[in-house]
């Protein structure tokens, strides 16, 4: 009778606790783990038959706030988070660079507490908009949306995308985006912090950042000119972008609150350019290295009195930096300097 009466007890406990970790773990709705399987069906339909193993952990009738790349809010169960970047990694399957997964994007509409989505490497293409990307506009806390290495995604996708305004990280990088830069539609995103634009090809200007990277673009002779249009930026990258020297010392905008400056990899030839630097007062970090840069180091760097780390590797400068002490309150200052 007791050996009963403690076998009850225990399974009442069980159950308690079973009850209280679900809720406290939230339980994921019903709709949206259908939505969810109807995702990966049709990722599965657009492969090979032969590849099963796409989100093993995607199965009927499952928690789905524990499935792999998925996140809830651990007291609503709301869907939060769905992170379906490079599933090919996952397939190992080598996808037919031909064949897109024709997703359909307003499934993601069911999700209304979603702040993340990331669609990153996965063959999407213009069905995206076929599909009503538009209606994503509908999530009110969607924050974060990753699109890069869509190579098939280009211009087109800009009106909807715009639409989306409640974005604060928006990345684009290795997309067929081209032309005159969307500074209107771009605009649009008011919410806007951080875009990434890495190896599109865009020319010309936009407006309203703190955070801008430009990498594996294509610069050349083009002035900085265009930074005029971003009067907010803190973070500016133009690594690998083909800048020349003559672009930096012609007319460069005075940049206040840029505090990262990154443009390693460039062709900025010859001796340090002061002069566009001193439209740049309060960088904290500069990145100038694989520059072709030569001779000394001008005791002008000692003007930008907030820098903490100046990066020059793979130059051939030569000569010291100015007394730490010249450098203000510079709290750590780092070099790496190939000397001659
Ligand atoms: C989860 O949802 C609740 C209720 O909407 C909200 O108060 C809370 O901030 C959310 N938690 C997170 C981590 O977003
Ligand atoms: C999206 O997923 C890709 C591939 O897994 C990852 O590299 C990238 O950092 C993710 N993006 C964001 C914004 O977290
Ligand atoms: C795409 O998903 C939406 C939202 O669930 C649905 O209304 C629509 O019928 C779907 N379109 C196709 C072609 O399956
Ligand atoms: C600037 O870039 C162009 C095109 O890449 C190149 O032909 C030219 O020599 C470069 N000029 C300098 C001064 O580096
Ligand atoms: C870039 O500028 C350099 C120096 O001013 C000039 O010699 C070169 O021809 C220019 N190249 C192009 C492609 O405009």
């Amino acid at each position: 009778m007791k050996h009963k009466s403690w076998l009850s007890w225990l399974l009442i406990m069980t159950m308690t606790t079973i009850f209280l970790v679900r809720r406290a773990q939230g339980v994921c709705a019903d709709d949206e783990r259908k939505t969810l399987l109807e995702i990966k069906a049709s990722l599965m339909n657009s492969y090979d038959s032969a590849v099963d193993n796409v989100l093993p952990t995607w199965v009927d009738h499952g928690e789905c706030c524990n499935w792999e790349r998925v996140q809830c809010n651990t007291t609503t169960g709301r869907v939060t988070m769905i992170l379906l970047g490079n599933l090919n990694d996952d397939t190992r399957y080598i996808a037919d660079p031909e064949v897109y997964w024709p997703l359909n994007v307003s499934l993601f509409s069911h999700f209304k507490e979603l702040r993340s989505l990331n669609l990153s490497w996965n063959y999407l293409d213009h069905e995206l908009l076929n599909t009503g990307l538009v209606r994503l506009s509908s999530l009110k806390k969607l924050e974060i949306l990753d699109l890069s290495s869509n190579f098939a995604i280009d211009n087109d996708i800009l009106p909807s995308l715009t639409t989306l305004t409640s974005l604060r990280v928006l990345n684009l990088a290795f997309t067929s985006l081209e032309g005159h830069f969307p500074t209107n539609e771009f605009a649009a995103l008011e919410n806007l912090e951080m875009l990434d634009l890495t190896d599109c090809h865009f020319s010309g200007t936009m407006s309203g950042l703190l955070h801008l990277n430009l990498d594996w673009n294509i610069f050349r002779n083009d002035t900085l000119k265009f930074l005029v249009a971003f009067p907010s930026l803190e973070f500016l990258s133009l690594g690998h972008s083909h800048l020349n020297r003559s672009a930096l010392v012609q007319e460069v905008p005075n940049m206040r609150n840029l505090e990262v400056l990154l443009l390693g990899n460039n062709n900025l030839r010859g001796k340090l350019a002061m002069k566009a630097l001193a439209s740049f007062p309060n960088l904290k970090i500069l990145d100038l290295s694989s520059n072709n840069l030569i001779g000394s180091i001008p005791s002008e760097i000692s003007s930008l009195s907030s820098l903490r780390v100046l990066y020059l590797a793979e130059n051939n400068l030569y000569g010291s930096l100015p007394e730490y002490g010249k450098l203000h309150k510079a709290l750590c200052y780092i070099l790496f300097l190939k000397i001659i």
